[in-house]
């Protein structure tokens, strides 16, 4: 039950009734028993900047950002945090106690964490990275972080692996679409960022044979939550890591900033955001 002194947070974005995030806010809530309640905000972009003046005198807590509104809310903050700034995009923002508007991005966190909890991370030296969407800045900031090596971003449009590429150090290298399956050679992770795989959408084709056996492999997608690509890598025996848990885990920070309290990731909550 809400009571006057509730905290609000929610999630902008549009359209926003795809977006699992009040389920998984609501879980936690719940559980915890907490006074607050997290609200989907299905906002125009033109009427974005109205919005997120109004958050801090509304005396909301927070909101996440998705789709289109992520980099355009940038210039609407009173800050943003490094990064934010070299993924250039924003998911998460923490309203402060004199109201100000702080900009973070947790995909990053939310990302690593996933592998760290279902795979032991053995060797840190070649990553390689399909695709270069903002999904894919945010895996690479985290690889570049975790110390990885090698971090070779594969993309359709290369170009755009190029730019990644730039705003990283020279551990960062771009590469042809045609090389995702010769990149794999002497791997110690491969991530998909590509929308491939996706229901509804083409499949990745990649061939794993170069990919050694004890590489770790993850997709972001999550739905499906097995992909062909992990059915295939988990057949030859890899250890693989689905994405479900990367939404998951880059709602844990933000939740803690807003409500307070640090909450866990169980199965039993993975069920539940499978459960439609
Ligand atoms: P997000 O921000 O969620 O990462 P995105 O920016 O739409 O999503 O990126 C989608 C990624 O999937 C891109 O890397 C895209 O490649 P391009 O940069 O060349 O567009 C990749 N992608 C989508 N369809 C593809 C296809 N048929 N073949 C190869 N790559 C594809």
């Amino acid at each position: 039950m809400l009571s006057g002194k509730a905290k609000i947070a929610g999630v902008i974005g549009w359209p926003v009734e795809h977006s699992l995030s009040p389920r998984l806010h609501h879980y936690w809530l719940e559980r915890m028993g907490i006074d607050g309640s997290y609200v989907p905000l299905a906002v125009r972009p033109e009427d974005l900047a109205d919005t997120i003046k109004a958050l801090s005198k509304m005396g909301f807590a927070g909101v996440n950002l998705t789709i289109p509104h992520k980099e355009a809310v940038i210039p609407l903050l009173d800050e943003i945090d490094e990064t934010a700034r070299i993924i250039g995009a924003v998911n998460t923002i923490i309203v402060t106690k004199e109201g100000k508007l702080k900009g973070t991005n947790t995909d990053a966190y939310g990302f690593m964490e996933n592998i760290r909890q279902k795979a032991v991370i053995s060797n840190k030296g070649k990553a390689v990275v399909l695709g270069a969407g903002g999904a894919a800045k945010a895996v690479v900031k985290a690889l570049a972080d975790e110390g990885f090596a090698q971090i070779v971003v594969v993309n359709r449009t290369l170009k755009k692996a190029q730019k990644i590429a730039s705003l990283f150090t020279a551990a960062v290298s771009a590469a042809p679409w045609e090389e995702r399956s010769s990149q794999l050679a002497g791997a110690d992770l491969l991530v998909n960022t590509t929308s491939l795989g996706l229901n509804g959408k083409e499949s990745l084709e990649i061939d794993l044979t170069a990919l050694p056996a004890k590489a770790i492999v993850n997709d972001i997608v999550y739905v499906p939550l097995e992909t062909e690509l992990l059915q295939w890598a988990k057949a030859r025996g890899n250890v693989t890591v689905d994405g479900l848990g990367m939404l998951i885990y880059q709602a844990v920070p933000a939740f803690e900033a807003w409500f307070g309290r640090k909450p866990q990731v169980t199965d039993e909550l993975r069920r539940h955001l499978q459960g439609g």
